[in-house]
């Protein structure tokens, strides 16, 4: 048997790497070995609740206000004793955290192959975001596979130089994820979420985290949907808000306080999957979110001035808007009262993925371990 080893340790890894360990489940030739850093911990701990998913190891590194030192330090001494002890025969890392890349380091200085699940997004800012764009740099130089999304993520790789076989176009898996997830009988167990009327009211779904916006432009972000509040009856702001207390504070300094504007803790998966199904508008900095919003047709507005993710920008419905106070009033704004620019951003695309993703990973590691004779077949958005 083969043995793989996912390397993870936020949310989001979670929710993307988790239809891939199910997938390896379902086969005999691999023997599926995770390892979290647990990089997050409650936010970490919801996802495998969901996916019924059993850590084999858990460096339980996470630390209130933990800096890049940090996380960087305790996960590369950690994964160092997992992979003596387990000694897989490849790592599989995701996406582009600091655990992913020690993930991928520590796999490098063991000599095993390293696969990087969700490769070749790119900004070509190396500050933005901060400190992602380098983490999937890093991690690219050290991948010996390398399962890009899309054809554009694709198209990245190759102009760095990466040899065109070691390069899978798979899909997200995180559609994988949400296909499994929203279902339109849903029904939210939270109190507050239950009892909203969807039809009358305007949900606006809010999640800021991104360290680059710590600060002023968060606090810019904040006023501005506070006089959206103030100004539609309408509407009502729904924020699940990010542990981090850096963000927290922030929050609560600004839109603290308010009738219509909903501070809650993070949702687990489902509840935030099937609640972003239900949204009128969804405004973030966060890279799966704008994966997940195009699927379910709902317009997103992008609290960034950057984006590895131009595909749902070419679709149209995606904007990246920054942080400006005005420009994020004066975009929701326009999109609460101009029906034809709401049903033009509205329309569900598909450009991230076919709810496949995970299978062609795992068809991809059947073919380089000489195990299938059966095609890839890459996704086609
Ligand atoms: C991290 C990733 C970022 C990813 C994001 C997803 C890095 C450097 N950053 O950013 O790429 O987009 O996760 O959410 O890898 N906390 C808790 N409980 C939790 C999770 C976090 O209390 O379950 C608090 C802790 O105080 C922690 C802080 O949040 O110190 C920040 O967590 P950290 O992982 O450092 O940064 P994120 O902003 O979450
Ligand atoms: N998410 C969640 N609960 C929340 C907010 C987000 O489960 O309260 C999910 C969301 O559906 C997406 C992922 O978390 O799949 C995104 O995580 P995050 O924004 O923290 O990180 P990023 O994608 O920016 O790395």
């Amino acid at each position: 048997m083969i043995k793989v080893m996912t390397v993870f340790g936020t949310r989001p890894e979670a929710i993307k790497m988790a239809p891939v360990i199910l997938e390896l489940d379902r086969h005999s030739e691999f023997e599926s070995i995770v390892a979290v850093t647990a990089q997050h911990r409650e936010m970490l701990d919801q996802v495998l609740r969901l996916f019924d998913i059993r850590p084999d190891f858990d460096l339980d590194i996470m630390s209130a206000d933990q800096t890049l030192f940090d996380i960087t330090t305790k996960a590369l001494t950690g994964l160092d004793r997992v992979l003596t002890a387990a000694q897989p025969d490849i790592v599989l890392v995701h996406g582009d955290t600091t655990t992913t890349f020690v993930g991928a380091l520590a796999a490098f200085y063991h000599q095993i192959a390293v696969g990087h699940v969700e490769a070749g997004l790119r900004t070509l800012n190396k500050y933005s975001p901060f400190p992602e764009e380098m983490n999937r740099r890093l991690t690219g130089a050290l991948a010996d596979l390398n399962f890009a999304p899309t054809a554009t993520a694709r198209e990245n790789l190759l102009r760095e130089g990466v040899a065109r076989e070691k390069i899978f176009v798979t899909g997200n898996t995180v559609i994988d994820a949400l296909h499994r997830t929203v279902r339109s009988d849903f029904v939210f167990e939270d109190a507050l979420l239950k009892a909203i009327d969807y039809r009358r009211k305007k949900i606006i779904l809010v999640t800021t985290h991104r360290r680059e916006n710590l600060g002023e432009p968060m606090r810019n972000v904040y006023e501005a949907l506070k006089q959206i509040a103030e100004e539609f009856s309408d509407v009502e702001i729904i924020f699940p808000v990010h542990k981090n207390p850096k963000v927290r504070e922030i929050v609560d300094a600004v839109l603290g306080g308010l009738a219509q504007v909903h501070l809650i803790d993070p949702l687990d998966y489902e509840p935030f999957a099937n609640l972003m199904s239900r949204a009128e508008i969804i405004l973030t900095d966060s890279g799966g979110v704008q994966e997940e919003a195009p699927a379910l047709g709902k317009p997103v507005l992008v609290l960034r001035d950057t984006t590895e993710r131009p595909e749902a920008v070419g679709a149209g419905t995606v904007k990246l808007i920054g942080t400006d106070r005005s420009r994020v009033y004066d975009e929701t704004r326009r999109l609460l009262i101009d029906r034809t620019e709401y049903d033009r951003m509205a329309s569900a695309v598909n450009p991230y993925g076919d709810g496949r993703a995970a299978q062609r990973i795992v068809r991809a590691l059947l073919r380089h371990y000489r195990l299938t004779d059966a095609p890839f077949e890459e996704f086609q958005s």
